[in-house]
């Protein structure tokens, strides 16, 4: 028996983990934020593969039987690799899964102008996973328009979601991806971070442009991966405990994490 593993580059993968444990209060969890590394989003390929990969073993050695990958730079960069070419090695009875996926299946039911756009970092809008995810799922029928924000991560890891630096910088970004494509109706937040900027992000969209945020879609996809898995829901401890793990100080951890998710965290310490 094991808990959820979630893991991100830092604190962004709490955005999902915050509807994950709404919807499926039962399960064990354990959160790992790569916080000492983070940001990701400018890394390599082959850097973000190599963390990626650290992190997953970390979470299989914690006993986790299946791991959700929070963050989409390294869903964008490692998830296929480690599916295809380390699991197999790593443990056949674990699972890894990305935050991709359940995004793309949503924007369907999202968009009515079939014109959407995609704000991410840098390493997701490089690999061009949203434009063959999309691709794949709807043929030519949506029209993608991608933005990397490099400095919202940043801004987010440092606790500076408000404010007029982060104000000018959310602005920013909006303004262009919209100026880019006048048909856009829906802005997905690509990055597990970028909920964090919500009330900015808000303040700044015109009438008649939603924003999709993935946490809620990667919760509804997860459950019913388990529905159609009893195989790896009967594997999955159910305690309804909660741990956090992080690579940085654990005392800012637990009270960034805390406010984020309205509860006393209480982050441990791991090296990777
Ligand atoms: N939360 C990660 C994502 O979804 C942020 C990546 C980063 O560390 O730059 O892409």
């Amino acid at each position: 028996m094991g808990a959820i593993g979630l893991f991100d580059s830092g604190y962004g993968g709490l955005t999902i983990f915050d509807r994950i444990r709404r919807l499926l209060p039962i399960y064990d969890y354990i959160y790992l934020g790569d916080n000492a590394r983070a940001p990701y989003g400018g890394r390599s390929f082959e850097t973000v593969y190599r963390f990626t990969r650290e992190a997953v073993i970390h979470l299989f050695a914690e006993n986790c039987s299946l791991v959700i990958i929070a963050c989409n730079t390294a869903s964008s960069k490692a998830l296929r690799t480690i599916q295809t070419h380390d699991l197999p090695g790593l443990g056949s009875e674990q699972r890894v899964l990305g935050v991709i996926r359940p995004t793309v299946e949503a924007i369907g039911n999202m968009t009515v102008t079939k014109h959407i756009g995609v704000l991410g970092t840098e390493g997701t809008v490089s690999s061009g996973s949203y434009e063959m995810e999309i691709a794949k799922m709807y043929g030519g029928q949506i029209q993608v328009t991608m933005e990397a924000c490099p400095l919202w991560v940043p801004l987010v890891e440092n606790n500076e979601t408000s404010g007029k630096g982060a104000a000018f910088f959310v602005h920013r970004h909006i303004k262009h991806i919209l100026a880019a494509d006048k048909k856009i109706d829906t802005l997905v937040l690509g990055c597990t971070h970028y909920p964090l900027l919500t009330r900015l992000i808000e303040q700044h969209l015109p009438k008649g442009v939603n924003v999709l945020s993935q946490g809620e879609h990667v919760a509804e996809r997860l459950q019913d991966y388990l529905y159609r898995h009893p195989e790896m829901e009967q594997r999955l401890s159910k305690g309804g405990s909660r741990r956090f793990l992080t690579t940085e100080s654990t005392g800012r951890f637990s009270e960034v994490a805390g406010r984020f998710l309205g509860e006393t965290v209480q982050g441990e310490w791991c090296e990777l």
